[in-house]
């Protein structure tokens, strides 16, 4: 059985077997943190029977407008069965390697437990940042973190295989594929990584860079890494201060330092760049 049969048989289950009223009401958090504005245009890729839809129509307000793309056929039935009545939302039967849509046609595009399950994932990549207006974010979001997807997977044997990229191979993707500032939250039940479309390309051909650009996608690499490094030792900091282990926590506070300084470095060296 391939992937496309797997999710079409599933689909009458889909929602009663893996959406919990835990995990529904979770959906709106995980949406309110991409930030979307009223009156956005989302596009929603791998929607499925539509699950994350009325957080995102929330999100967006009456103004708002989402598109929603899936391949297989018996989850957009469900899915346009469900939001029948609501005509902010358009169900798409198609697939993320070749997108219906014209380029800069999105505020935000968003990619909620679909990703692992892209054949190609670089392809895929390639096809969402131009349809993204300059200045939109690309979310791949879960609401499990990798190592929680990888074991989920398991348990299925047409998706057995199917898990995210480990953080650098993503970063490095992200990035020749032209996103830009791009952060990796992978945590318990929780993993979104994000990506912004600096500039809208005109056509779809390789990008080019120039030493400088290239330059920069590293510095603002390495800068949201150590970020991400502060908070996490800042944490594991606390933990350690509340279990006691205060001189243990002394030394994790000297590398926070360390790294506060390192970003410092880095920040500058992105500064005298311009
Ligand atoms: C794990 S489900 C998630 C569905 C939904 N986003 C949710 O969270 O309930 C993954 C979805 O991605 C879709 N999918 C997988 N590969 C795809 C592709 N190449 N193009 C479009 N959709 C795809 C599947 O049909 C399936 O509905």
């Amino acid at each position: 059985m391939n992937r496309r049969e797997f999710f079409n048989q599933m689909a009458s289950v889909w929602d009663k077997r893996f959406y919990s009223p835990e995990l529904i009401g979770r959906l709106d958090e995980i949406v309110a943190s991409f930030r979307l504005s009223r009156g956005n245009c989302v596009l929603d890729i791998g929607c499925g029977t539509g699950v994350l839809t009325p957080s995102l129509l929330i999100a967006v307000g009456q103004l708002g407008v989402i598109h929603a793309v899936d391949f297989a056929g018996e989850m957009v039935k469900r899915a346009r069965k469900k939001f029948e009545n609501n005509q902010n939302v358009h169900f798409i039967l198609g697939s993320v390697e070749t997108l219906p849509f014209d380029d800069g046609s999105f505020d935000h595009v968003i990619c909620f437990g679909a990703f692992p399950h892209f054949d190609s994932k670089k392809k895929a990549l390639k096809e969402m940042h131009p349809v993204l207006k300059t200045g939109g974010n690309l979310f791949i979001a879960h609401a499990l973190s990798s190592a929680q997807i990888k074991a989920h997977h398991k348990a299925s044997s047409p998706v057995a295989n199917d898990v995210l990229p480990e953080e650098l191979e993503m970063r490095e993707m992200m990035t020749t594929t032209g996103f830009w500032g791009v952060s990796i939250i992978d945590k318990d039940r929780c993993y979104i990584c994000k990506g912004k479309n600096r500039q809208n390309r005109k056509n779809r051909g390789a990008l080019v860079m120039d030493f400088t650009e290239k330059a920069r996608i590293r510095l603002e690499n390495w800068i949201t890494h150590n970020d991400h490094h502060q908070e996490e030792y800042e944490l594991f900091a606390e933990q350690l201060e509340e279990a006691g282990k205060n001189e243990s926590s002394e030394h994790v506070r000297e590398m926070i330092e360390l790294t506060v300084n390192s970003t410092e470095c880095l920040r500058n060296a992105f500064k005298a760049l311009e």
